[in-house]
């Protein structure tokens, strides 16, 4: 292992270019910008759908070491109806990020997005609450603003801010309440939300949900990129007008960027955004994922979810940018190399290695699904230093419905951004009545997540000091049958048990646990299949949990020796 990490490091230094993906795991929807000011910097957001914190802002100064600055939304006050985003894709839909010089000089970074309700009694036109976050320092602690709440029927808002002073901003119209599925553009102000009626741009070229729109003004043309085809189908496609309010016509070879009915690893590639380095070069990035083109077959393989890759772009002058085609290589011009950069959370693929130290908080890069009740995570609670305490929550990570969690969940993870990891922890642990159940989860949605739990199976005939078991357990929609849990007797023991998930290929997490204090002779408690959480468009986060099942409940759990180790990328079939 050690000789292959080394030939991998080498052949970094030795190609001294970036791999695929930049952004590995559930970051989707990428929009990155350059930004000369804040010292020669790349940033990019990425969808989190009902992650919490959400909009992970990761920076980069060679395109190739990225690091988590912090996230835009972390704060609850800032947008508490996201408890609400009933639906396990909902939530925040792709991030527009720009930079913006105002008159006076003042530069200051803008968010567009959109907060989704999949099922609410709400009408289909409020669906949609369209969102512009801003901050004029990115670094600082719970840096963005509140939002402000705009109108528009639809979602993916970026904005374009035209000579003349007005923000237009492109947005997709949704595809499922209309037959004729278009961008549409409206004026905003940026500061009152307030808008104009939306008004119709462009159609696209008829593939599947046109969305993802950004306008870019180059040698006199206001170029339109749109996604459509989502899934298999995906490709990038443009127009462009002479004028910001169209009409646009399409480019004469569309689409301008697709793996679509290729044989190539990296799929779905689309949703791509545009930006130059300090160069002039241009450079894309776009969503895919590791999947081949069996991505609908069984064994999934879209282990990891949707993910960020980054392309080298030409734009000659009065053309159409010409995308380099997506995969594990990228080509183009090398930057230089610059590791040490500025920023709290860690690089992208760096491991994790915590002990929840007195005085420490969770880590920038650690989520939680929707809002957490704050309670429910303590760290080093006095006579437990050194540990993380979760209380349990009611409910546990399938919810109510599989959909909603109104009372919240105990769950806190990171994301898996490795094809092959080892994941662990150590867990104190001793449920006191009947349903009650900690573990770990390779956790996707509410209706699909692995879970390795101790639990108590107590009855009328039994107690939990005779009936505390490990148990795995699937839940998901995309099984072709319903998998029988795997139960596993565990005499109750004073100290911690280590409960460790890792992946050695693309098809199968393997659960294993042992009962030793520092987690020698692991055993392997059972398998789950990574089909059963591959499926919409979040991505895998590895974590952990405390739960009543249903029931109120109170025994802590108490979370030790958090570690999390990438293995293996796999970047082609
Ligand atoms: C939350 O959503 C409800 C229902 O759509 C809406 O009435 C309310 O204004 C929203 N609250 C905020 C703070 O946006
Ligand atoms: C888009 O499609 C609609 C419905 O088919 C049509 O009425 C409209 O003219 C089209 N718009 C453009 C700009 O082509
Ligand atoms: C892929 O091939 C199918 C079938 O020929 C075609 O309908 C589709 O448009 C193609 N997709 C792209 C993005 O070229
Ligand atoms: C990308 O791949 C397609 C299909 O394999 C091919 O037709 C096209 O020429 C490639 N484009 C570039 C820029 O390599
Ligand atoms: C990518 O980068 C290389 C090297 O800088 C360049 O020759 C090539 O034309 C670029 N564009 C595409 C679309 O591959
Ligand atoms: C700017 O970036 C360089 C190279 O990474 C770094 O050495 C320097 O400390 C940075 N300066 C600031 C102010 O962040
Ligand atoms: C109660 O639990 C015990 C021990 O787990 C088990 O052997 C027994 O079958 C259970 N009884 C019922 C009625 O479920
Ligand atoms: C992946 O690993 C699992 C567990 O070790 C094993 O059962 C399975 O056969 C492997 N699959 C492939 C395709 O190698
Ligand atoms: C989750 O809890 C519910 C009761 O609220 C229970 O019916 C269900 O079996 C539990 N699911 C899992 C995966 O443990
Ligand atoms: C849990 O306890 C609260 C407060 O005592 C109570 O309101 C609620 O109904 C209980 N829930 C369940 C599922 O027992």
């Amino acid at each position: 292992m050690l000789l292959f990490i080394l030939l991998l490091v080498g052949l970094v230094a030795i190609a001294g270019r970036p791999q695929n993906p930049i952004l590995p795991g559930f970051h989707p929807d990428p929009s990155c910008i350059f930004v000369s000011d804040w010292n020669d910097t790349f940033f990019c957001a990425s969808s989190s759908f009902n992650a919490f914190p959400g909009i992970p802002i990761h920076t980069s100064q060679d395109l190739q070491n990225w690091r988590l600055i912090g996230n835009a939304l972390s704060r609850p006050e800032q947008l508490p109806n996201l408890t609400n985003a009933v639906g396990q894709t909902s939530g925040i839909w792709a991030p527009s990020l720009r930079y913006h010089e105002s008159e006076s000089g003042d530069g200051e970074f803008f968010i567009l997005t959109t907060l989704v309700y999949d099922k609410m009694p709400i009408t289909d036109t409020s669906r949609w609450d369209n969102l512009i976050f801003r901050t004029k320092n990115p670094y600082t602690h719970d840096a963005w603003s509140d939002p402000v709440h705009f109108i528009f029927d639809g979602y993916d808002t970026s904005p374009f801010w035209h000579q003349d002073g007005t923000v237009y901003v492109q947005g997709a119209h949704p595809w499922e309440v209309r037959e004729d599925p278009h961008i549409d553009q409206i004026k905003l102000n940026l500061d009152t939300g307030a808008a104009t009626v939306q008004v119709p741009i462009w159609n696209g070229t008829g593939g599947l949900a046109p969305e993802g729109p950004h306008i870019h003004f180059k040698d006199g043309w206001f170029y339109l990129i749109i996604a459509e085809g989502t899934g298999l189908n995906h490709m990038e496609t443009g127009a462009r007008s002479k004028s910001i309010t169209g009409p646009f016509t399409p480019a004469p070879h569309n689409p301008l960027l697709t793996n679509a009915n290729t044989t190539a690893f990296f799929q779905t590639v689309g949703h791509a955004d545009l930006f130059q380095d300090k160069h002039g070069n241009w450079w894309g990035v776009a969503l895919s994922t590791r999947s081949g083109p069996d991505y609908m077959a069984i064994p999934l393989m879209k282990l990891q979810g949707r993910e960020t890759v980054l392309t080298n772009v030409t734009w000659a002058e009065g053309q159409f940018p010409e995308f380099q085609n997506v995969s594990g290589v990228i080509d183009g011009p090398i930057l230089p190399l610059r590791p040490q950069i500025r920023g709290d959370g860690p690089f992208i693929t760096a491991p994790d290695n915590f002990d929840f130290a007195p005085g420490s908080s969770l880590p920038l890069h650690f989520a939680h699904w929707r809002i957490p009740d704050p309670a429910a995570y303590t760290i080093s609670p006095l006579g437990r230093e050194n540990t993380l305490q979760l209380l349990p929550s009611v409910l546990n990570l399938t919810g109510l419905d599989e959909n909603s969690a109104p009372t919240g969940q105990t769950f806190v993870g990171r994301r898996q951004v490795h094809s092959e990891f080892v994941f662990g922890v150590s867990m104190e642990y001793t449920p006191r009545q009947p349903g009650e159940e900690a573990g770990v989860s390779v956790f996707l949605t509410q209706n699909h997540h692995i879970d390795l739990g101790i639990v108590c199976l107590a009855n009328e005939t039994s107690s939990c000091a005779d009936s505390t078991v490990l148990r795995i357990r699937t839940t998901s929609s995309t099984a072709a049958s319903a998998r029988p849990d795997t139960i596993i007797p565990l005499p109750i023991q004073p100290g911690a048990t280590r409960l460790q998930i890792r992946a050695d290929n693309l098809t199968h997490y393997v659960f294993s646990y042992s009962q030793t204090e520092d987690g020698e002779g692991m055993r392997v408690a059972g398998y789950g299949l990574s089909a059963d959480v591959s499926w919409g468009f979040t991505g895998t986060i590895l974590g952990v949990y405390a739960t009543g099942n249903g029931l109120n409940a109170s025994t802590p759990a108490y979370i030790s020796r958090w570690e999390y180790e990438g293995v293996r990328q796999i970047t082609s079939e």
